[in-house]
């Protein structure tokens, strides 16, 4: 049976056992309705740890009001059980899903302007790409991950690539703020038949919208491609994301070629290499994938 911890006291209790034990702690933070991606990160941190921590926490924080906070699958027990599932038994593996109340205690809204209380805000990265719609975002993730740090305090963090910019702005709040812990990013899980990066929002889309929607990783594999047939230019890269995801009918919002050190974006690929990312919207559910050009 997997420890379920609620509270920050429980968490604090567990953390000050596994450094009486010397065991390094390695954490990874989800907001539930854990997949194979999900997994992928508990591995990576089972295999570098001696114990690992999973936050289990829908942040209210890194909604807007008219986002999907309500519909957000909330699926504990079932979580619990997939995590027994993958945890080999010398590992050590809790769960901590702790009440909105336990990690905001003066309250917290989707309404910004009554928001009250500490906040982290990564300047400079996240009004980009996913800022750019999502203004109240990377405030809510930097405020959340910084509580979880501070709660749990682990040796490693473990983030999907699947979050490209999460990944970058995060590794700013480390850096900035000092949290004396490594951050590790781990590839995209995809649906082994087409593609699809997995996403606790796939299951909003209806069965004709998830026939269409890996027509946009297609599109990242052919300019993964044309790159490396020699091709740089940033618009040649993207509009073959462009074209391909046409065929699927999607309403894209941005595709971006950009640094994959600031998320700057590119005329050029360059000896660094970059990200190609993007966004897009089927009916009420919006999607994003990234795939990184120039890395071998
Ligand atoms: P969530 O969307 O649940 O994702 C939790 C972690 O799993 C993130 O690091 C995300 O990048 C990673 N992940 C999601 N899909 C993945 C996939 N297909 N392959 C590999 N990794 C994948 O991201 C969040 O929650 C929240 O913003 C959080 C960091 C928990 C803060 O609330």
């Amino acid at each position: 049976k997997l420890p379920v911890l609620h509270t920050v006291a429980e968490v604090r209790a567990w953390r000050q056992t596994q450094r009486k034990e010397n065991k390094s702690v390695g954490y990874v933070a989800t907001m539930g309705a854990l997949h194979a991606g999900h997994l992928s990160l508990v591995d990576a941190a089972a295999a570098q740890c001696d114990s690992v921590i999973v936050s289990i926490f829908v942040n209210p924080a890194q909604f807007a009001p008219h986002e999907d906070l309500d519909q957000y699958p909330r699926t504990l027990p079932e979580d619990v059980n997939k995590l027994a599932a993958a945890c080999l038994p010398s590992c050590t593996c809790v769960v901590f899903a702790p009440s909105v109340t336990e990690m905001y205690p003066r309250g917290i809204t989707t309404d910004r302007t009554q928001q009250r209380g500490t906040f982290v805000e990564v300047l400079g990265l996240s009004e980009m790409l996913e800022g750019g719609t999502r203004p109240h975002f990377f405030r809510g993730v930097a405020t959340v991950v910084a509580k979880l740090f501070h709660i749990i305090m682990p040796d490693d963090a473990f983030f999907g690539q699947k979050d490209v910019q999460q990944c970058c702005v995060l590794r700013a709040m480390v850096q900035d703020l000092y949290f004396p812990l490594v951050l590790h990013v781990i590839p995209t899980v995809r649906d082994p038949e087409d593609g699809l990066a997995l996403s606790s929002r796939n299951v909003y889309l209806s069965p004709e919208q998830r026939s269409r929607a890996p027509t946009f990783y297609r599109g990242l594999c052919r300019a993964r491609d044309l790159f490396d047939s020699g091709v740089v230019s940033r618009e040649k890269l993207i509009s073959v994301v462009k074209e391909e995801a046409a065929k699927g009918g999607l309403d894209i919002e941005y595709i971006s070629l950009s640094s994959p050190e600031d998320l700057s974006e590119l005329e050029t690929v360059g000896s660094s290499g970059a990200v190609l990312s993007g966004a897009w919207r089927m009916g009420t559910t919006r999607l994003i994938d990234n795939i990184l050009v120039g890395f071998k």
